[in-house]
């Protein structure tokens, strides 16, 4: 049948970042803010008396640590008139489309999960089932990496965090670079750092958020280019060590510091936006850049 061979998986949004940033209530949050729900939360103006505390919320799941990956189905609009609501529309008002924002466990124990699902969305991983590999790669149209801006400002949560991303981005960079040899460009898959808990008093701005990152990813990016003379070859012989350190460099190459702005030298673009997923949900925004992306 024509129907069935035309039939295409939905774009894929990953939800990456560390155990406890907020992902799973994020992917709830979202799920539920579909069109049953959004009612609901656009009638919430009515003052009503003490009864109103009964009437459905519009809340994130409760949640625990995740230990798999799960998959949720949206759907997106570019239409402006939705720019300040993230409500996930599959009315008929406008255009829309639909996508999967898969959320990943966080926890560094289940980091393989997580960096697996990394590499097959972007085609990387030996792909074993060959139907529509090639399209595969094209699927994954943004990721969403989300940190807890609360606990960035502390170096013990900072630093796991920035180790995360550093290897997110840099598979995503090894990824561009290759392809934008062999293949020419258009592929470079945009990330967004969803700094969340805005809501918290402790909770870096977002620009604070992003300036932690930068300079932790600097260090990072120093510690790592020096492994090699660390893991005890000697002094003299880390000239030979060359092209190793090029390949685990994030962003512009001997650069002193890093900044997401050199990711840009890959195609890939790493906007950081605050937001919070509880209490008042405020993920608007994070909503339309992904609205944009899908
Ligand atoms: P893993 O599944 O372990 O990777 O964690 P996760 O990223 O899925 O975190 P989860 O969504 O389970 O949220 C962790 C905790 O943070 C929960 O108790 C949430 O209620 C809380 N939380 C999530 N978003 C916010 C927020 O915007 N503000 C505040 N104050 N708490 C939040
Ligand atoms: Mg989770």
């Amino acid at each position: 049948l024509a129907s069935s061979a035309t039939y295409t998986t939905p774009p894929v949004v990953l939800l990456l970042g560390p155990s406890q940033a907020g992902k799973t209530a994020l992917a709830t949050l979202l799920e539920r803010a579909g069109s049953d729900n959004a009612a609901v939360v656009d009638g919430s103006g009515g003052g009503g008396g003490g009864s109103s505390s009964t009437s459905p919320i519009l809340a994130p799941a409760q949640t625990h640590t995740s230990q798999t990956c799960q998959a949720v189905e949206l759907n997106a609009s570019t239409d402006s008139a939705t720019r300040k609501s993230f409500r996930n529309r599959d009315d008929a008002s406008g255009t829309h489309t639909k996508f999967l924002l898969v959320d990943t466990p966080g926890h560094g124990k289940l980091r393989n999960v997580a960096m697996g699902r990394l590499a097959r969305a972007t085609g990387a991983a030996a792909d074993k089932s060959s139907s529509g590999s090639s399209n595969n790669s094209k699927k994954l149209k943004a990721v969403v990496f989300m940190v807890d801006a609360a606990a960035v400002g502390e170096h013990d949560a900072l630093a796991p965090t920035a180790a995360y991303l550093y290897d997110v981005l840099l598979h995503l960079q090894r990824r561009a670079s290759s392809s934008s040899s062999s293949r020419g460009k258009g592929g470079a898959v945009p990330v967004l750092i969803a700094a969340n808990k805005m809501d918290l008093f402790t909770a870096l701005p977002a620009t604070m958020v992003k300036a932690q990152l930068e300079a932790e990813l600097t260090r990072i990016r120093a510690t790592r280019s020096k492994g090699l003379l660390d893991s005890g070859v000697g002094i003299d012989d880390v000239g030979g060590a060359g092209e190793d350190d090029q390949d685990c460099w994030l962003g512009e190459y001997g650069s002193e510091k890093f900044s997401f702005q050199q990711m840009g030298e890959f195609d890939i673009d790493v906007e950081v936006i605050g937001g919070s997923v509880t209490a008042e949900a405020d993920v608007d925004k994070w909503w339309w850049w992904i609205a944009q992306r899908v």
